[in-house]
């Protein structure tokens, strides 16, 4: 429904953007005509993503990247401004996490999780911060959460730490850096249907019915629900929207609440 001039003339970055929702927000900003750079710790990933949108008339390059350490984050920001001039766009969507009890997590069990949610996104915005403040569009940051981060998470406290960290320093730096003519948002996902986490989580231990009808709507979302947001957060649209939440999970946590 977007036209397909709306992110025209940017660049963006989105790390694990070879799969999962990081692969279909890539493919939507470059069907609006923004050039994408994805990063993800497997090079063949990004890389057969970044030509399958080079395929199809897109434009896109990869860098393998491990968002845990700071200098190669910096390196494929660095790569991205070289490549295609600037950046204007930083989605950090890359997340890691596992299911178990907090008293059988050992410490590095923890600070792995910690490591990649919460300071692969600290590594992200503090890697683009002078190249989204020169951006003649103003700069966007977009991080990929969880209301799971706000509610709790029983099961997964590294996860849900993580993602309630990224929320307050969003925030922050919405603040921060509003100054500098740069957006800082937050995209909250609900189930999505179509995704490794959900299979993984719900679908593949029978849980897939419940899950569903704890959301307000009684059905998962989809991976392009999520692309739409960050479609939306990173356009003129939102040339005023900052520090927001943006919560798209179907009224599951509003039914949390309110049950
Ligand atoms: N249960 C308990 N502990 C676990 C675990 C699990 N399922 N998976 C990993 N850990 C612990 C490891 O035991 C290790 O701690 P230790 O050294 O004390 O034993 C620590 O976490 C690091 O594990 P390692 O396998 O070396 O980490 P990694 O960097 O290779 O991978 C993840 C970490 C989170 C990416 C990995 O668990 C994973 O692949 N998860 C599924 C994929 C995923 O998260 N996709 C994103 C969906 S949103």
């Amino acid at each position: 429904m977007y036209k397909d001039d709306t992110l025209k003339g940017r660049v963006a970055l989105i790390t694990g953007g070879g799969s999962g929702l990081g692969l279909d927000i890539a493919n939507l900003y470059a069907r609006l005509g923004a050039k994408v750079m994805l990063v993800g710790r497997t090079e063949e990933s990004v890389q057969a993503a970044a030509e399958a949108i080079n395929r199809e008339g897109g434009t896109a390059a990869a860098c393998r990247t491990d968002v845990r350490n700071y200098e190669e984050v910096k390196q494929a920001v660095e790569a991205t401004v070289q490549q295609f001039g600037g950046l204007d766009i930083l989605v950090n969507n890359a997340a890691g996490n596992f299911v178990c009890p907090t008293a059988e997590l050992s410490p590095n069990g923890w600070r792995t999780v910690i490591d990649i949610d919460l300071n692969g996104t600290f590594h992200g915005c503090h890697a683009a911060y002078p190249y989204l403040k020169a951006s003649s569009h103003g700069g966007s940051i977009i991080s990929i959460i969880t209301m799971l981060g706000v509610t709790g998470w029983p099961g997964a406290a590294h996860a849900s730490a993580a993602k309630g960290g990224i929320l307050s320093l969003s925030r922050t730096l919405a603040v921060e850096w509003g100054g500098d003519g740069i957006r800082v948002n937050t995209i909250s996902p609900g189930p999505i249907g179509d995704t490794e986490g959900v299979r993984r989580m719900y679908i593949e231990t029978g849980r897939g019915e419940l899950e569903a009808k704890k959301t307000a709507l009684g059905r998962f979302g989809r991976k392009q629900d999520i692309a739409n947001a960050a479609a939306y957060l990173a356009s003129d649209l939102a040339c005023y929207v900052t520090g927001e939440n943006l919560i798209v999970d179907g009224g599951r946590w509003l039914k949390y609440v309110a049950e």
